[in-house]
């Protein structure tokens, strides 16, 4: 079978020319806030690093208009908004959103991965939501500017980062079904660590029947709320059962992998061909899985996106075809699979070598430590 590989829309996007931080900041002027966390607290944050539950003090904001597009942009204090309950995102869920990290070099100096890629999803999911496309250079000011004004909070040490959400929702007040005709735009940010508590041990993953994330036609490759809230209920029932997330089969057959509630998956063959399942427009186009599947085939390893049957997948663990399986996200990044169940098999996995290198050989690029042969680190600060 042949490796070559077209890149997709999103990968030719993300390898156009973009503009540099120092040309793009000030964008969103600063509006200081007054009241930011203190000392103590800051420190508490900083010191006890855990996964998308404490923010900064500011966050980067635009709004669009059907009559006047985009304007108000700023970098404003973080804090709730003033949204009524009769905005259109809390009823029909038109929202989108993104993932992407801010990493401090040894050096001190702050660098996001890809962003043009992140840029060009944010789109293609704004695109299927019925809702405005961001300007790539507002996308990408957004992010330097929210980034130097809180600056402090890009945590140091392996493993950290400031994550970054990027989020667009529909905020006309009205309950009729239509698109939106007020949109906001903000960029939230929080201090993390690992995704998983496990870190790199493994995770157990449920292989869900019955229930589906989305379907041909639908939203699954857009970015959006409602893909993740239809993976929550199967994910709860998983969560009782001692797994930490489930994995979705197609929607016809139940024969073919998708991919997690939030995340790409790839086998590793005991031959060393690596595969992942294919885009069918179902399943969301992550950047971590284009990165992965770039930096395999630089290496020369062959790379198949392909349909990967369940059945096929558990009788080659079982045979020892298949050597390793592993999950992969902008927040998980990668993250081995260790055990693969549901009421028809039960089968584990070892932690493996190709699954350990994929990991350092990324997070050694954005972390700094490692040459970027393919230009996917931005600075941001
Ligand atoms: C990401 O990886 O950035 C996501 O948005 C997925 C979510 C599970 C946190």
């Amino acid at each position: 079978m042949s490796t070559t590989h077209v890149p997709t829309e999103l990968e030719a996007l993300s390898e156009l020319e973009i503009s540099t931080a120092e040309e793009l900041a000030g964008r969103f002027p600063l509006t200081l806030n007054e009241n930011p966390a203190s000392q103590a607290d800051y420190e508490q944050v900083m010191s006890e690093l855990t996964f998308g539950n404490k923010f900064t003090d500011h966050m980067a904001h635009m709004r669009w208009t059907k009559e006047e597009g985009w304007s108000e942009r700023g970098i404003i204090p973080y804090g709730p908004l003033a949204l009524t309950p009769g905005a259109a995102v809390l009823h029909y869920s038109q929202s989108v959103f993104e993932g992407i990290k801010a990493y401090r070099h040894a050096d001190g100096s702050i660098w996001t991965f890809r962003p043009a890629y992140n840029a060009a999803r944010l789109n293609h999911s704004a695109s299927r939501l019925a809702l405005p496309k961001v300007d790539r250079d507002d996308f990408l000011a957004s992010l330097v500017d929210y980034v130097r004004a809180d600056e402090k909070w890009v945590p140091t040490g392996d493993g950290t980062s400031l994550y970054l959400r990027p989020l667009l929702f529909a905020s006309e007040e009205f309950l009729g079904v239509h698109a939106s005709s007020v949109v906001d735009y903000y960029v939230i940010g929080s201090p993390s660590g690992p995704y998983f508590t496990s870190g790199f041990t493994g995770v157990a993953i449920w292989v869900v029947k019955g229930y589906h994330r989305a379907g041909p036609g639908g939203t699954g490759s857009a970015k959006c709320g409602g893909n993740y809230a239809a993976s929550l209920m199967p994910q709860l029932q998983a969560a009782e059962k001692g797994f930490s997330q489930v994995c979705f089969l197609d929607t016809y057959e139940e024969k073919y992998l998708e991919e997690l509630g939030g995340m790409n998956m790839f086998v590793v063959m005991a031959d060393g061909t690596v595969r992942t399942p294919e885009l069918t427009g179902v399943i969301l186009e992550g950047g971590t899985r284009s990165a992965i599947c770039k930096m395999l085939r630089s290496q020369g390893t062959p790379v198949r996106e392909e349909m990967i049957a369940l059945d096929e997948l558990v009788a080659g663990i079982r045979s020892g075809e298949v050597a390793e399986v592993f999950a992969c996200g902008t927040a998980a990044v990668v993250t081995p699979i260790t055990r693969l169940a549901n009421d028809d098999f039960d089968v584990e996995l070892p932690v493996g070598e190709t699954t350990k290198r994929i990991h350092k050989q990324l997070t050694d690029i954005q972390m700094g430590y490692a040459q970027d042969p393919f230009g996917w680190m931005y600075r941001l600060v």
